[in-house]
């Protein structure tokens, strides 16, 4: 079961499931798209189904793992992958923005952990993999408020990783760097506001952290998956960043505040 199954990290993450024998349920705000993204794995012989699914329902988030569990006989894989990016100076965010982040990133993968945990400690396996990103290991500024859910999200991971092991149960976060998706600009529920900054210029900025490519990334990822690592990091190379911040957190704060300041010069022109 995949949420954000319709687009990028999440369909790349079905197609790859799939494609290694998994029968994948693709949940999604976006249903018409996921309907897309089931039929073009149906039509490569794989097994696939879209269902409509806002992460921020909690209720509806229990039916649709019921209704999977009733299909398939049990839920071995849990990718509580959908999200948003609200990009904006902390000055400049909305309560709307700090909300609609906490109740996507955070509270989504929350409701999924309750919705589809214990459907796990009841079968005594499967494996939850929580998308955080790599602003949950390192300061990610501009983002603050998605910084803060996905260090959430690790957090829950860890904590969930060590309770669940007792009942044969798996938990991961997944941290992507860049890859290339409609995220890196907002996607289609988030937004980028930084002070008079155009969405091509933002993503003329990622280009430059060379993106990986959503399939190429669902590829690593579900090895590192299928290895049980706890964090995993992809692309690769990120991985330094996050060492770094472990090693010296204050150097680290100091190097970010550098990034932050130049990218800002660049967006800003
Ligand atoms: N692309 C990157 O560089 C990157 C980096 C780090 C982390 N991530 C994380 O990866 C995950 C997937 O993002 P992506 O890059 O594939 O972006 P994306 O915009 O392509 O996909 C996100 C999906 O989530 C869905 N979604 C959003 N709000 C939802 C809701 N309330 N209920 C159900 N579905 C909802 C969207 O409809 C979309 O299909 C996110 O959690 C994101 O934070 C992405």
């Amino acid at each position: 079961m995949i949420t954000g199954g319709a687009s990028g990290i999440g369909r790349a993450l079905g197609v790859e499931l799939a494609a290694r024998g998994c029968e994948v349920v693709l949940a999604d705000r976006q249903v018409e798209l996921a309907e897309l993204a089931a039929a073009s794995i149906r039509d490569a012989g794989g097994k696939a189904l879209a269902v409509e699914l806002d992460v921020r329902d909690r209720a509806a988030f229990r039916r649709v793992a019921e209704e999977a569990k009733a299909r398939a006989g049990r839920i071995d894989f849990l990718f509580n992958n959908a999200g948003i990016g609200v990009g904006a100076e902390i000055e400049r965010c909305d309560p709307e923005d700090w909300d609609e982040v906490v109740d996507v990133n955070l509270r989504g993968v929350i409701h999924g952990v309750e919705a589809v945990y214990p459907l796990m400690v009841a079968q005594r396996s499967g494996h939850i993999v929580n998308t955080a990103s790599m602003a949950g290991l390192v300061p990610e500024a501009g983002e603050a408020g998605y910084t803060a859910t996905k260090h959430a999200v690790v957090g829950l991971t860890k904590a969930l990783r060590v309770e669940a092991r007792r009942h044969g149960v798996r938990a991961s976060a997944l941290c992507p760097g860049a890859i290339r998706t409609p995220i890196l600009t907002g996607g289609r529920f988030g937004r980028i506001r930084l002070a008079g900054v155009s969405a091509e210029r933002v993503a003329a900025l990622w280009e430059r952290t060379r993106p990986m490519a959503p399939d190429a990334f669902a590829q690593q990822a579900l090895d590192a998956v299928l290895r049980d690592e706890p964090f995993i990091v992809v692309p690769r190379w990120w991985k330094s960043l996050w060492y770094l911040d472990r090693l010296s957190p204050s150097l680290s704060l100091r190097l970010w505040e550098v990034l932050f300041r130049r990218a800002l010069i660049d967006l800003q022109g």
